[in-house]
């Protein structure tokens, strides 16, 4: 047969099949599909370690319960969106239109969930956040088919100013990126920390992604506050820590942050983190046998020590097998796959976490020191902490 003919052929076979009403996406469609999972992460930048965390955590869970979703076979796709906001919508909608994802797991940066935001508000697909924390995706543009599974950016700092001052911090300074999660990181700062006395006196911060620290540490020094407190996280974190030990600032004026701070970072870091003081809602020391099993399985699979990013990732995964057991696998069956997901208990290496109302985790807040490249926990500085949710209107 000529090539000719054999597309001729072919292309008459499909006429054949929309006439008939078989239209072949559709048959991609069906249930005994495979499930289409998306990854939308940064690969790439200063949160590219974040990305690959959150992966590995969200494979690791799935293959611990034999690799499928509600006993379909599973496919996977992957987008680098570069922690850039400003192609947020584009990439979601790669996923969402051109691979017609079942569930669009993603992402790390603030700035970019809010396209993913408008891209899974607007087609309905399902998204679960395994990092962002921006307040809007579970308070005022909330929404039935949105879950996270990490944190609201307020939360972990609504943990750390009572700690801060309780350690005898009466006057502090404040340092983050200028973006949604500096910002909102600064709030639950600010409510805890003036809450229990302290008082801010100065604001810092440069712009996402700028490790440019020096002339801000210059001002640091020059203020003399008790502490400072900040948020940065990735290779920005671990730049900024080497770079206040480095400006004399280590042994003067005690450095705290929420979490992110310490995450992932230790090993680059080195010594200039110890006895950083964080507040987080997991510490790889927690000594319980949920973690220590997950500690080691992780480390034996991908030969690298798990960090926050990682358990979020996990938990996506076991967040996601409980919605798709529930339903049998079948994604179309939306109010009960929603239902099962906002019922959820999670069984995480963090530590027993459920679902809010607004679809963000209410879970405990260590607070944890670095010590010797760990960040180990002193205590728990709140329990059972939820968002706000406040705008949240389900519609
Ligand atoms: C965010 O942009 O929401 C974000 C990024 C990195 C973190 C935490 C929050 O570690």
């Amino acid at each position: 047969m000529s090539s000719r003919r054999l597309v001729l052929t072919r292309s008459a076979a499909i006429i054949g099949a929309a006439s008939t009403g078989l239209l072949l996406p559709e048959i991609g469609r069906a249930q005994s599909a495979k499930v289409r999972v998306g990854f939308m992460l940064p690969y790439t930048g200063t949160f590219a370690q974040l990305g690959v965390a959150i992966e590995n955590g969200f494979r690791m869970a799935i293959n611990e319960q034999g690799g499928k979703l509600g006993g379909r076979e599973i496919e996977y796709f992957k987008v680098d969106d570069e922690s850039e906001p400003s192609k947020g919508v584009e990439n979601a909608s790669k996923l969402v239109q051109r691979d017609k994802v079942d569930v669009l797991v993603g992402t790390v940066h603030s700035g970019v969930q809010m396209g993913i935001q408008k891209v899974a508000r607007d087609s309905g697909v399902l998204s679960l956040i395994p990092n962002a924390g921006v307040h809007a995706a579970t308070r005022a543009l909330c929404a039935p088919n949105v879950f996270r599974t990490s944190f609201s950016n307020s939360q972990p700092t609504r943990a750390l100013g009572k700690a801060m001052f309780d350690r005898g911090a009466k006057k502090a300074v404040w340092i983050t990126w200028k973006y949604a999660a500096g910002d909102e990181a600064f709030e639950g700062f600010k409510e805890s920390y003036t809450a229990a006395g302290g008082t801010i006196i100065k604001e810092l911060g440069l712009p996402f992604p700028n490790v440019e620290f020096q002339a801000l540490l210059t001002e640091i020094a020059a203020l003399k506050p008790d502490a400072v407190a900040c948020f940065f996280a990735g290779g920005g974190a671990a730049k900024f820590i080497r770079d206040y030990a480095a400006a004399g600032l280590k042994d003067k004026i005690p450095l705290y942050g929420s979490g992110f701070l310490t995450e992932g970072v230790l090993e680059a870091a080195g010594p200039a983190a110890d006895g950083i003081i964080t507040t987080m809602h997991y510490s790889d020391s927690l000594n319980t046998p949920r973690n220590t099993q997950f500690r080691l399985a992780y480390a034996k699979e991908f030969r690298a020590q798990p960090d926050v990013y990682a358990v979020q990732g996990y938990d996506t995964g076991l967040l996601l097998i409980q919605g798709a057991n529930a339903v049998k696998g079948d994604f179309n069956a939306k109010p009960a796959l929603y239902k099962a997901l906002e019922g959820a208990t999670i069984d995480s290496p963090r530590g027993r976490w459920t679902m809010s109302k607004s679809h963000n985790p209410v879970q405990d807040m260590y607070l944890r020191v670095v010590e010797k490249k760990e960040n180990k926990v002193i205590g728990v500085a709140v329990k059972a902490l939820a968002d706000s949710g406040a705008g949240c209107k389900m519609t």
